[in-house]
């Protein structure tokens, strides 16, 4: 007869991906279980998990916002750089940006306290029932064929009028000051994006882009064995830009012309990448940028997403910018429809985009 247990039983490493679901514990569950070998469905294809590209010592550019009201050629200097890193990395780091490090470092404390807090609580979140705005998950996307991934994440969707108070207490401030601090960010960068591609300031927020349409927060737990999974595999973000805070930890890999490059923690700073959308818009000028997180003995590590782009349930057909268009720059896109959009991404198969369907 099987020991009495207080209600959570030891974790097997042959455990399967249901018993995981029904636990809804999470990475963080199977770690506060003791375990010292990770359940095989976690584990990863080799090729994946190895640094099969060199991880080469650059950085992504940092981009210091501060002087971006002093004169004229500061902003256009700004611009450029903006140009010029969505050209060629499609990610960098913004600094002087107008949230202060304090503030950062509240949003990380209050996400790895809901992480670290209430059981009940999060049990009651934990789950894929798409009518709640405010969901608790671990492998978010559950393509079937990939491994599952070390990391459990708070979901908000900020689309229709979502009502704050779904959002945990505890991190309820926290989120809704990150909510609003990227907004503004990406405000400004939608400002210099419209001016980097040669349009007036105003011209893509003009377009009702702007809006902080989704988040994640994310708890990436330490990893007993983290050269056989990942934190997350690699992927393009299906946004139309991305403001991430990542604690100081580091394990972000983005990759650039064919080379993983660790996006190093700078302190008080955002990462912005391309999404998948603006490069469809740019007509391919800026690029999505592959990345992945790596898993680590050490942590858990702390980042948060927020994710900007065209309201979920647009109307409007989306495409590459006609006025960027020509004779020599047709259209590489179809137009689609953001809901289309959205749909294809979630049956795509792994290693893809949803971009990649509209191709022409
Ligand atoms: C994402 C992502 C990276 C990170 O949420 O899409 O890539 O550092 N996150 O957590
Ligand atoms: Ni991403």
């Amino acid at each position: 007869m099987a020991p009495p247990t207080n209600g959570s039983s030891p974790i097997q490493t042959n455990s399967s991906p249901k018993d995981f679901e029904e636990r809804k514990k999470g990475v963080k569950g199977l770690v506060d279980s003791g375990l010292s070998k990770i359940p095989e469905f976690f584990v990863h294809r080799r090729e994946a998990v190895s640094i099969d590209v060199p991880v080469v010592d650059l950085q992504i550019p940092i981009i210091d916002l501060g002087s971006i009201n002093k004169d004229e050629a500061s902003y256009k200097r700004i611009a450029q750089e903006v140009f010029e890193a969505s050209v060629s990395w499609g990610a960098f780091q913004v600094v002087n940006h107008g949230m202060s490090k304090d503030e950062l470092d509240y949003v990380i404390e209050k996400v790895k306290e809901f992480h670290e807090g209430n059981e009940e609580e999060k049990e009651k979140l934990y789950g894929r029932d798409k009518s709640s705005k405010v969901r608790l998950l671990s492998n978010i996307s559950q393509v079937k064929s990939e491994a599952a991934i070390w990391r459990d994440t708070l979901v908000c969707f900020f689309d229709g009028s979502p009502d704050p108070t779904e959002i945990p207490l505890v991190c309820r401030e926290a989120i809704m000051k990150y909510k609003e601090g990227s907004f503004r960010v990406a405000e400004i960068l939608y400002e210099l994006l419209s001016v980097a591609l040669g349009l007036p300031p105003e011209y893509i927020k003009g377009m009702d882009y702007a809006n902080p349409q989704w988040m994640y927060m994310h708890y990436y737990p330490p990893c007993p064995e983290p050269e056989l999974t990942l934190g997350v595999h690699m992927h393009t973000d299906l946004s139309f830009i991305t403001v991430l805070l990542q604690d100081d930890l580091g394990g972000l890999q983005v990759l650039h012309d064919g080379h993983l490059v660790d996006v190093t923690p700078v302190p008080g700073a955002l990462i912005v990448n391309v999404g998948d959308l603006l490069q469809c818009f740019s007509d391919d000028k800026f690029k999505s940028p592959e990345h992945r997180v790596l898993a680590n003995k050490k942590g858990p590590r702390i980042s948060v997403a927020a994710f900007v782009a065209p309201a979920l349930d647009s109307d409007k057909p989306f495409g590459p910018l006609k006025l960027l268009l020509s004779e020599e720059n047709p259209p590489l896109y179809k137009e689609f429809l953001i809901p289309d959009y959205i749909k294809t991404h979630m049956s795509k198969e792994p290693n893809t985009t949803a971009l990649s369907h509209y191709k022409i």
